[in-house]
């Protein structure tokens, strides 16, 4: 970037994400508190945010913009063109990051001065835990370098992946709202623990460290899912009856299904963002 604005991080809206992505980046190191910044229209959300991240706050959009080589929107996306507009006059270049769901290259580009690059990502809320899964793509002035701050930036609270912003609506069924599906499954098999005989909150921890456990099985040993399941289903035993019952009850398809339908209710709604 090579103004000492480059080296440091500011984040357009203190809520959520930015407070969970602000946490994983000085946590990891990957910048320093000292260089990390936000801004917000509510004291509130600033004070929570400086508090939880050790960050510092500034009081306007400009003034982050003025400082900050890379800009984080973290912002709701009906937000975004109201919080972008007092950058419209800066001349010199800058990252713009948009974590903003659904909200197009094209619509972001047209907000910015020539001179931004811009990224678009779609993260998702166990960021807010540090075991994100974050897609993200690049806008036609973004770089590779810019793809590694991106991958530094989102890296420090969970996986990040870059693909083309054509996937970007799927990425939203499948892991955007996936945090919402696994939700259920968590509470349904607690639900049949509880029907078992188990103690509810016994029932719901089992359950939530089993969809734990599974996911990191499955990412760790590398294995493809299908063996791992293999592997508990011993002949004439007890998996495999609940794995009949799965079958019958079109579980594998309720999934499909689901991913499917997210993904085409955000390409729906990206529509409405178009410049
Ligand atoms: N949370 C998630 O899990 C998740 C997942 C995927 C994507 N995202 C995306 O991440 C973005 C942020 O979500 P979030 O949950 O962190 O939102 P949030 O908690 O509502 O935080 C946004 C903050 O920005 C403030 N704000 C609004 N307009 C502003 C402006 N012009 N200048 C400065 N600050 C402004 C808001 O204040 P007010 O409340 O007063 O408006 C609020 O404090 C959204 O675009 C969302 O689509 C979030």
């Amino acid at each position: 970037m090579g103004d000492e604005a480059g080296e440091y991080l500011g984040f357009v809206g203190a809520g959520r994400m930015a407070t969970a992505l602000a946490g994983g980046v000085v946590r990891s190191g990957a910048w320093t508190a000292g260089r990390v910044l936000a801004t917000d229209v509510s004291a509130d959300a600033l004070k929570k945010f400086t508090v939880a991240t050790g960050a510092g706050a500034v009081n306007s959009v400009p003034e982050l913009a003025e400082r900050c080589g890379v800009i984080v929107v973290a912002v709701k996306p009906g937000q975004v063109g109201e919080a972008l507009a007092p950058v419209s006059g800066l001349a010199a270049p800058r990252l713009l990051i948009s974590l903003a769901a659904g909200v197009p290259l094209a619509r972001l580009e047209s907000h910015v001065p020539a001179s931004f690059r811009v990224i678009r990502v779609m993260p998702n809320t166990p960021a807010l835990v540090g075991a994100g899964a974050s897609a993200y793509s690049l806008g036609a002035r973004a770089s590779g370098a810019d793809a590694a701050v991106a991958e530094r930036l989102l890296g420090s609270v969970g996986l990040a992946v870059r693909v083309p912003e054509t996937q970007l609506d799927a990425v939203t069924g499948l892991s955007g709202s996936g945090p919402a599906y696994l939700c259920v499954v968590i509470e349904a098999l607690a639900d049949g623990g509880v029907a078992a005989g188990l103690p509810r909150p016994l029932a719901l921890r089992l359950a939530a460290q089993t969809v734990l456990g599974a996911g990191r099985l499955v990412i760790e040993s590398g294995e493809h899912p299908a063996r791992l399941k293999d592997d508990v289903a011993s002949p004439a035993g007890t998996t495999v009856e609940g794995l009949k019952v799965l079958e019958a009850q079109g579980v594998r398809s309720a999934f499909i299904e689901a991913v499917a339908a997210a993904t085409r209710r955000s390409r729906e709604l990206g529509q409405s963002f178009l410049p």
